[in-house]
C-alpha cells in the first residue's frame, strides 16, 4: 500500500511490472456479458496481491469495437458498454489508494470511422480542411492510389461515394489521420492533457510507428505486416518508423513533462533492429517501448542471449531502460506458443485446423520463460490471465470470432480472439466468475475451472503463487534496477547472468545443469533435480 507517495530518486516506470487489462475480457460487472470498468475496480485486489506496480488498460473509448475499441470515436469519453467518466475517476481513485499507477491507451494513428472528424470529413467533400484530417487521394481510373495493404488483410484504401479513396493500414472502420495537419497534433496534446487532468499515469502509444508516412505515399508492393521492419530487399515500408514520428513524441513529452509526478509514454512500435526503437527513446521522447523481438525470439539460449544483448546495448545509449513481454492481447499467449519446437512458435493465432500446441511442454516453457524475464534489468508487462497459466483457446468456433483480421482474410488469417476469451477468477460454468450473466463474449474453456484465481490462491506450485512470488522477490531484491552479466555454465543449451547478487538460470536444454556450489534456491518454475536445474526450468539463486 501506498506505494505511488513513496518518494525515490528513481522513476517508477523503470522497473515497473505494468500488468494490462483487456476490458472487455477482465470482469464483468452488470453481467451483460463483456467486462466494464465496475468490474474491474472490485478486481484491482487481485493486481495489488500480485504485487505489480501499474495497470494499463487497452481502449475504453466510445467505439464501434470494429476492433475491439482500438477503433476509437471520441477520445475524451468512456464507452457506455463499459461505463462512464465517473466510473473511470473512481477505478483511477481505487487503483492509486492500492497503490497502482493506471496507464491509459491513446490511439493517434487512425480514428474509428464513427468519429465526428470522419463523419464531417465525408459530408465536407473533396478538397475541404475536413478531409485534410484524414488521408484521402484520388485513385487512378478505378484502381486505388496505390498498392498498399491493410495489415488486417485486403487494400488499404477504401472508396467513398464521390469516388475519392482513404487510406487505412487496419480496417476500413479505421481510417489514418493525417499527422502532417496541425490540427491533429493539437488535438492529440490535448486529448493527452485531457487524461492527464484526470491523473492518469501514463499512455501506451498504439502503433507508434505508424504516424507519419513517407512523402507522396510511394509504392510499397509487399504484403504488409505490422511486423515488418523492412522487406528483404533491405528496403524500408514508407508507412513504418519514418523520421516525422520523433517530433509528435518530442511534443508530448513536452506536454507530460509539464505535470506533476513521473507521468510516462510507452511505445508499441514493431521496429527493429533495437537501434531504431531506442530512437524512439532518446531523452526528450518516449520512456519505454515494447520489446517485440523479445517476445518473438525462439525458445533457445543462443538467439534469446543475442537479443537480451543487443535490447541492453541499443538503450544504454540512450539512457532508457529496456521492457520485456511474452504476451499480449495481439499474440498468441505464451503458455500455448512455447509448446511448439522451438524456432515453429506461431506469432499470430491458432485454429481448430492447425496443428495444436503440446500443452504441458507450453506451460512448463511458459513459467519458465516468465521466471526468467522477471528477472531482467528493466521493465516487465504481464497480460491478463498470464498469471494463471492460461492456454490461448485454438478451439473457438469461426461463428463467434470476431477479429476483423478474421473476416477481412476470409478465415485466413485466424485472428486474435483465442488470447482475448474472458478470463476465469472463480467457480464454474456459467463464466468462471466473470461476471453475473449466462456467459462471456466469447466461450470459456472447461478447463478454465481449473485455472481461475480462485483455483490456484494458496496452492504451493500454481502458478498465480510463482508469480506472486516472483514479482515480491523482484521487489525485495531491486531485480528491475540491476546490471546483468552473464554468467557461464557448462552444459547444453542455459542462459545464465547475475544481477543484484541473484545468479538467474533458465535450461532449455535437455539435461540437468548443474549451478555454482553455495547457490541458495530463491524461486524456481518447476521442481529442481538434486540441486540441478533441469529441462525447460528457470531459477534464481543467491549466490555464496
Ligand atoms: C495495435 C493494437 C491492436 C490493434 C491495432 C490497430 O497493434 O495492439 O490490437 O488492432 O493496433 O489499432
Amino acid at each position: 500500500m501506498g506505494r505511488v507517495s513513496e518518494p525515490s530518486s528513481t522513476p517508477w516506470w523503470r522497473d515497473a511490472v505494468i500488468y494490462q487489462v483487456y476490458p472487455r475480457s477482465f470482469a464483468d460487472g452488470d453481467g451483460d456479458g463483456m467486462g466494464d470498468l465496475p468490474g474491474i475496480t472490485a478486481r484491482l485486489p487481485h493486481l495489488a496481491d500480485l504485487g505489480v506496480d501499474a495497470v494499463w488498460l487497452s481502449p475504453v473509448y466510445p467505439s464501434p469495437q470494429k476492433d475491439a475499441g482500438y477503433d476509437v470515436a471520441d477520445y475524451r469519453g468512456i464507452e457506455a458498454m463499459f461505463g462512464t467518466l465517473d466510473d473511470f475517476g473512481r477505478l483511477s481513485e481505487r487503483a492509486h489508494e492500492l497503490g497502482l499507477r493506471v496507464v491509459m491507451d491513446l490511439v493517434p494513428n487512425h480514428t474509428s470511422a464513427d468519429h465526428v472528424w470522419f463523419r464531417a470529413a465525408l459530408a465536407a467533400g473533396p478538397g475541404s480542411p475536413e478531409r485534410a484530417r484524414y488521408l484521402f487521394r484520388e485513385g487512378d481510373g478505378d484502381a486505388p492510389p496505390n498498392s498498399w495493404r491493410s495489415v488486417f488483410g485486403g487494400p488499404a484504401w477504401t472508396r467513398v461515394e464521390d469516388g475519392s479513396w482513404y487510406l487505412h493500414l487496419f480496417d476500413s472502420s479505421q481510417p489514418d489521420l493525417d499527422w502532417t495537419n496541425p490540427e491533429v497534433v493539437a488535438e492529440f496534446e490535448d486529448v493527452l492533457r485531457f487524461w492527464l487532468d484526470r491523473g492518469v499515469d501514463g499512455f501506451r502509444i498504439d502503433v507508434a510507428h505508424g504516424l507519419v508516412k513517407a512523402d507522396g505515399l510511394p509504392e510499397w508492393d509487399h504484403d504488409q505486416a505490422l511486423l515488418d521492419g523492412s522487406a528483404a530487399t533491405g528496403e524500408r515500408p514508407p508507412m513504418w518508423d519514418q523520421e516525422g514520428v520523433h517530433e509528435i513524441y518530442r511534443g508530448w513529452r513536452r506536454v507530460l513533462d509539464a505535470y506533476p509526478g513521473d507521468r510516462m509514454l510507452v511505445a508499441e512500435a514493431w521496429v527493429t533492429p533495437p537501434e531504431r526503437l531506442a530512437r524512439y527513446l532518446r531523452g526528450d521522447e518516449m520512456h519505454q517501448a515494447f520489446n517485440f523481438d523479445y517476445l518473438r525470439a525462439p525458445w533457445r539460449a543462443a538467439e534469446l542471449r543475442a537479443v537480451i544483448t543487443s535490447t541492453l546495448v541499443a538503450h544504454e545509449t540512450v539512457g532508457a531502460p529496456a521492457t520485456w513481454v511474452l504476451s499480449n492481447h495481439d499474440v498468441v499467449r505464451h503458455a500455448s506458443r512455447l509448446g511448439y519446437p522451438a524456432g515453429q512458435e506461431p506469432t499470430s493465432g491458432v485454429g481448430p485446423d492447425d496443428p495444436q500446441p503440446d500443452a504441458e511442454l507450453g506451460l512448463r516453457r511458459a513459467r519458465a520463460a516468465t521466471t526468467f524475464m522477471l528477472a531482467l534489468p528493466g521493465g516487465a508487462y504481464v497480460y491478463q490471465g498470464e498469471e494463471l497459466g492460461l492456454p490461448e483457446v485454438t478451439t473457438l468456433p469461426a461463428g463467434v470470432r470476431q477479429d476483423p483480421s478474421f473476416a477481412r482474410t476470409n478465415g485466413e488469417d485466424t485472428g486474435r480472439d483465442g488470447c482475448r476469451v474472458p478470463i476465469p477468477w472463480e467457480g464454474g460454468e456459467p463464466s468462471y466468475g466473470f461476471g453475473p450473466g449466462p456467459a462471456g463474449w466469447l466461450p470459456q474453456p472447461e478447463l478454465w475451472g481449473r485455472l481461475s484465481v480462485a483455483a490456484q490462491t494458496g496452492v504451493a506450485g500454481s502458478t498465480l503463487e510463482l508469480y506472486r512470488t516472483l514479482i515480491a522477490r523482484r521487489r525485495e531484491l531491486h531485480l528491475g534496477r540491476g546490471t546483468l552479466r552473464w554468467h557461464e555454465i557448462d552444459g547444453g543449451d542455459v542462459l545464465a547472468f547475475t544481477s543484484a547478487d541473484v545468479l538467474v538460470v533458465a535450461n532449455l536444454g535437455p539435461d540437468p545443469v548443474a549451478v555454482p556450489a553455495g547457490a541458495t534456491l530463491l524461486v524456481a518454475s518447476g521442481d529442481l533435480d538434486a540441486g540441478r536445474v533441469p529441462t525447460d526450468t528457470a531459477a534464481w539463486f543467491r549466490l555464496p
